[in-house]
């Protein structure tokens, strides 16, 4: 058996925890989301998103042991998020990962959560029983997306553990910019989901405007999200009467609802379009060798595969479910930090504003 690592995230509101051996081989992934719980207040509330880590945190801990067939005392090292995130939500997932490998005896690795979102590229999801080499890497550098509820970072991964931050959102993260575009049109929380579900198949005839920003590898997304208010105002949209787009008791409501799902699909289409743009252009300027996905935004089907429809060089893309957090990042990402040496001591703490690059 290979090195087990148990990963451990609880940066914003999932309680996360997963068994990873050898950095790429999932044993078990689990992840307790709170969604529901924040859905009611349209957005994350950290207060509540702390309190719920603490009551979910053993039960995702047991349950991710029993999933991997492993008793605790088989865990090699213990890994967690020490940022970026809520501070709140960070410190259940970093005392509990202490209290373990100090009672375990084993080494605790503190993980960046965007370097985790970026080393959920080197998960594969097969059969434990398979014993071949994992496919080749393509290769540094990597021109690397981080986009999330938090951040859209262009992140130049020269080799393991080696970044530089090219590109960034100067305004809303791109997450952010989905779930304040659905709250506009009267969709639920959290927004990226929603956009994507009633966007498919929606007629396209409107269009809203793409920030390039000239000469920069940055974005703004806070301009066609303003562009998107108006277009809603202008239609009589917003502010809406509260029909669930895609309930259609009358015609009224019907039109509404083709409305909303037009807007949300030219909302879609101009973030997609300028971060695959973005992405490609500093993959070129950088002459990079493959373009990594990673961040609860590049679970977007339309990203995907606008991304692999316009990219000459391999895209690496982990399934949805390891785009959003969760555990198994965390400790795919320890595990080429503990090879190359890293050592953690239990004074680690929390650090909310965590930079990477
Ligand atoms: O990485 P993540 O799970 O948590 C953070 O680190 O923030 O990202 C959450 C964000 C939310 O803003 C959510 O609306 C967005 O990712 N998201 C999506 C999709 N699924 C989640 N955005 C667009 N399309 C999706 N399918
Ligand atoms: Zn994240």
């Amino acid at each position: 058996m290979g090195l087990k690592i148990l990963g451990i995230e609880t940066s914003c509101d999932e309680t996360a925890v997963a068994v990873v051996e050898d950095g790429r081989r999932l044993r078990s992934n689990v992840i307790s989301s709170q969604v529901e719980l924040h859905a009611k207040y349209g957005g994350i509330v950290p207060e509540v998103a702390s309190r719920q880590h603490i009551s979910d945190m053993l039960p995702a801990l047991e349950r991710a042991l029993a999933d991997s067939g492993l008793h605790l005392e088989q865990i090699d090292v213990v890994a967690v998020t020490y940022g970026p995130g809520l501070a709140g939500s960070l410190i259940t997932g970093l005392n509990t990962a202490k209290a373990l490998s100090f009672s375990l005896g084993v080494p605790l690795i503190g993980v960046n959560h965007l370097e985790g979102h970026i080393y959920a590229s080197w998960l594969t999801e097969r059969d434990p029983r398979d014993s071949r080499e994992p496919s080749e890497e393509p290769g540094f550098p990597l021109a690397c997306l981080v986009a999330s509820g938090g951040h859209t970072d262009l992140i130049l991964m020269e080799g393991h553990g080696v970044y530089k931050l090219v590109g960034r959102s100067r305004d809303d993260a791109a997450g952010e910019a989905f779930d304040k575009a659905a709250r506009i049109l009267g969709l639920g929380f959290p927004g990226g989901p929603e956009i994507q579900r009633v966007s498919h198949g929606a007629a396209g005839d409107e269009t809203l405007p793409r920030a390039w920003m000239k000469d920069t590898l940055d974005f703004s997304f806070s301009g066609v999200k303003t562009a998107l208010l108006h277009m809603a105002q202008a239609k009589g949209l917003y502010p809406f009467e509260a029909t669930p787009a895609e309930s259609a008791p009358d015609n009224g409501a019907a039109i509404s609802s083709s409305l909303v799902r037009e807007l949300a699909s030219a909302f879609q289409e101009s973030v997609v379009d300028v971060l695959t743009t973005k992405l490609l252009q500093m993959a070129e300027t950088y002459r990079c060798r493959g373009v990594v996905l990673g961040g609860g935004v590049t679970a977007n089907a339309r990203l995907r595969e606008e991304v692999a429809k316009r990219s000459s060089l391999p895209v690496i893309v982990p399934p949805p479910v390891l785009c959003t957090d969760n555990g198994a990042m965390i400790a795919a990402c320890a595990y080429y930090q503990y090879r190359r040496g890293e050592q953690f001591g239990l004074e680690l703490d929390i650090d909310p504003g965590l930079p990477l690059g």
